[in-house]
């Protein structure tokens, strides 16, 4: 299957927003992406005590707002009320954890392209892949399609069960050695990996198979260059403005 997802895809895709700029995965985030001109943001999902999708990296909310705990035993109400800004800056104090809504309607609004990673909590694969796919049509225009990529492939293979219109993209550090397997066993699109592993070899192997090829988290234009003269499809990166020049 093609899907027009890639005819649009930039090769330069922010992290969780413009991350090394702004709070991660906050509207704050995609707002600083989108004034660097980047077209396509990845961002994490997953679920809140009261099965509500969020976007948020860390299954707890320690790290990046001002409560603590994990995110799967926090309610909504609970969530949105945590600072998601001042841990990163003052600048950014009242910055909210994003619903999936609020971040897709962003999207919607402002013509990005979404790669939506599904990260749950350990234990909890299924049921957080139910959840972000069952929400999802009633969030998307038509037409719009957006890669769902997650580095569990129980949550790829809920992905592409009810969602057969979306590019899967399956997510790893390295390129398995029944990678081909393993890509067709969830119908995955494209694969990404951490790019210290990917190599001109590897990257040719996987995009004669047919599958788009993507990298994280690259941070240096000199790796961008290389990786993308070897033939990825795009880099996901904490500093757009950095890569945009090479395009
Ligand atoms: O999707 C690419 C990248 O975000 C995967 O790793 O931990 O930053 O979500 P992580
Ligand atoms: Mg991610």
């Amino acid at each position: 299957m093609t899907f027009s997802f890639f005819d649009a895809m930039p090769p330069v895709i922010g992290h969780r927003g413009a991350c090394g700029h702004a709070p991660e995965n906050t509207i704050a985030s995609f707002q600083k992406a989108i004034k660097f001109g980047v077209r396509a943001i990845e961002i994490d999902v997953m679920v809140s005590k009261d099965n509500q999708p969020v976007i948020c990296h860390d299954t707890s909310v320690t790290r990046c707002t001002d409560g603590n705990g994990p995110v799967l035993l926090k309610t909504l109400d609970e969530i949105r009320a945590l600072d998601a800004g001042s841990w990163f800056s003052e600048t950014y104090k009242g910055q909210q954890i994003p619903t999936l809504a609020e971040a897709l309607d962003f999207s919607k609004i402002n013509n990005l392209l979404v790669n939506l990673e599904i990260k749950p909590t350990h234990g909890w694969q299924v049921p957080t892949a139910e959840k972000v796919c069952a929400d999802l049509p009633a969030l998307l225009s038509d037409n719009q399609q957006i890669l769902i990529s997650s580095f569990n492939e129980d949550c790829l293979a809920v992905a592409s069960k009810l969602l057969p219109n979306h590019p899967i993209g399956f997510l790893t550090d390295i390129l398995p050695p029944d990678w081909l397997r393993r890509l067709k066993a969830v119908n995955a699109a494209s694969f990404h990996c951490h790019h210290t592993f990917a190599t001109a070899e590897n990257i040719k192997a996987v995009k004669s198979e047919g599958y788009k090829y993507l990298v994280y988290t690259v941070n240096d234009p000199d790796d961008a260059k290389r990786l993308l003269d070897w033939g990825v499809d795009a880099v996901i990166t904490d500093y757009p403005d950095r890569m945009l020049p090479l395009i």
